[in-house]
């Protein structure tokens, strides 16, 4: 089998993507961010199984997904804090790092090595419908290959993963198209380790304020091992911030009304001509991707307000950027 087999998102679809996960094999399942390369997160050999998938570092822990608070309650340690915004924003696009149960059951390897454990509750129809019928907690990395940009359609699992996925349940776009917003909450100050569309001030009026990890110098160890990684990176280089001339062999990714397109620019995009930021995120990886692709030798991005969801377009953008060109 050279390509993945396309489920349908009805209830046969969902029978069998959690007949797949509950057999230990991997399922992609569409979340409100991203799509998720899906394993039954209490089966070692599954979880392994993700990893070699996408080439991923041993030591780059997994995201957790449960149906509902009770599921994680028995996997993770919530605290006060916890609850409120687990009461609050699930199910949604926030993921929260707290301390592993004692007597928790997800594989050691979804940990990275870590006592700790990141966990979430998808706000998708079809992704809890799955967690549900599977019954068990179910890890999901976003379902690219390590490195690349995150997949927002069942055809960029597919180009990303091939044959390495099994299954693609197919639910269409993902509708926030940014990954999850990351909070540690394993100190006494909580720590956004990744921006996302549950933004700090979302968050701040629940639990106080809330640090970055560019507050975090002192620290010799990196809270979050993913973060130090390339990461969301395109295969053509990209220049961000543009505001200058293109070559003719370039693309340009613009922003909002009246947006500066770089002169002689081979071809030109709108990330959203009205200047809205959650259209902008929802179109990030998908016109990046179309950019990403002959007859252009790179990509520039015009300047983006690092404002509300603007604050986790531009971190996807900086990591893409440092990590772009040069490889395949
Ligand atoms: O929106 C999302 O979060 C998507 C969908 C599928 O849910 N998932 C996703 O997973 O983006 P992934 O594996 O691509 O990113 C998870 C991030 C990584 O940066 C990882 O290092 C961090 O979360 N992480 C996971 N467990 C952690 C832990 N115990 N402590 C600190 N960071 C952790
Ligand atoms: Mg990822």
């Amino acid at each position: 089998m050279d390509t993945p087999q396309l489920l349908p998102a009805t209830p046969d679809g969902i029978t069998r993507a959690a007949a797949a996960l509950r057999g230990g094999q991997l399922v992609a399942i569409p979340t409100e961010t991203v799509y998720g390369l899906a394993a039954d997160a209490t089966n070692e050999s599954a979880v392994a199984a993700i990893f070699t998938a996408k080439g991923r570092p041993s030591f780059n822990p997994l995201i957790i997904h449960g149906d509902g608070l009770a599921m994680l309650e028995k996997q993770v340690i919530f605290d006060d804090r916890a609850r409120l915004l687990a009461d609050h924003f699930w199910p949604g696009p926030l993921t929260l790092v707290l301390p592993r149960q004692g007597d928790a059951t997800i594989a050691q390897a979804a940990g990275g090595g870590l006592g700790t454990l990141a966990v979430r509750v998808p706000r998708h129809k079809l992704a809890l419908a799955v967690i549900s019928a599977a019954g068990c907690p179910v890890a999901a990395p976003s379902a690219n290959r390590s490195g690349s940009m995150s997949p927002t359609t069942p055809a960029h699992v597919a180009e990303s993963l091939g044959a390495a996925v099994p299954y693609i349940l197919a639910g269409g776009r993902c509708t926030v198209g940014l990954e999850s917003t990351v909070l540690d909450l394993t100190s006494a100050i909580p720590v956004l380790l990744r921006p996302g569309a549950v933004l700090a001030e979302d968050l701040e009026p629940l639990i106080g304020p809330v640090q970055t990890p560019a507050d975090l110098v002192d620290e010799t160890a990196p809270r979050s091992p993913g973060l130090l990684l390339r990461h969301y990176a395109p295969q053509r280089p990209l220049k961000i911030n543009h505001r200058g001339d293109c070559s003719p062999d370039e693309a340009f990714l613009a922003f909002g009304p009246n947006p500066y397109y770089g002169r002689h620019a081979a071809t030109k995009l709108n990330l959203s001509p009205t200047g809205d930021l959650a259209e902008a995120a929802a179109n990030l990886f998908v016109m990046l991707r179309m950019l990403d692709a002959p007859p252009h030798k790179s990509i520039a991005v015009g300047p983006i307000p690092n404002n509300g969801l603007g604050i986790a377009i531009n971190d996807r953008l900086v990591r893409a950027a440092a990590g772009s060109g040069g490889h395949v």
